[in-house]
């Protein structure tokens, strides 16, 4: 898969581990985030990751702010996007499985490296179930064009 990561000033070392494991999964990672911890503004990492995904120019994406909130606030402003803030496995399986969420978040100052890299490795692993679960997310979509 195509992935996509963004990330703040918070998440630069935290960042390139899990594009290291992404990496080691077989994926190709495209950072769009930054690689120096002055200070930066997540909505705007948010928003080019959220028009790639929305765009189909990549398949997925990841974002890594402080607490992962900004980001997914963000990101679920873009058409198309269904973004979750994950700080454990259970909720990144269970996006995927009923949510089919297209971006993962989470925060680098609330998650430990290795719960993330397991998050990560869940959220990219657990399929998409649909049935009854497409005609939720219709629903879900539907509001965008109120
Ligand atoms: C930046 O200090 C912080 O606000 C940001 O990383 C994130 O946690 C926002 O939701």
């Amino acid at each position: 898969m195509i992935i996509g990561i963004g990330n703040d000033h918070s998440a630069v070392e935290y960042k390139h581990e899990i594009i290291t494991l992404l990496t080691s999964m077989g994926h190709t990672v495209i950072n769009y985030g930054t690689d120096t911890t002055e200070s930066v503004d997540y909505p705007d990492i948010a928003l080019k990751v959220a028009n790639e995904v929305a765009a189909g120019h990549i398949e997925r994406g990841i974002l890594i702010c402080g607490t992962g909130i900004g980001m997914e606030l963000a990101a679920n402003k873009v058409k198309g996007i269904r973004a979750v803030v994950c700080s454990e496995t259970y909720s990144a399986k269970m996006s995927r499985n009923h949510n089919n969420t297209n971006i993962l978040c989470f925060g680098a100052r609330v998650v430990g490296i290795e719960v993330a890299k397991q998050i990560v490795t869940t959220w990219m692993s657990e399929p998409f179930e649909g049935e009854r679960h497409q005609r939720r997310i219709d629903k879900i979509m539907a509001i965008e064009n109120q």
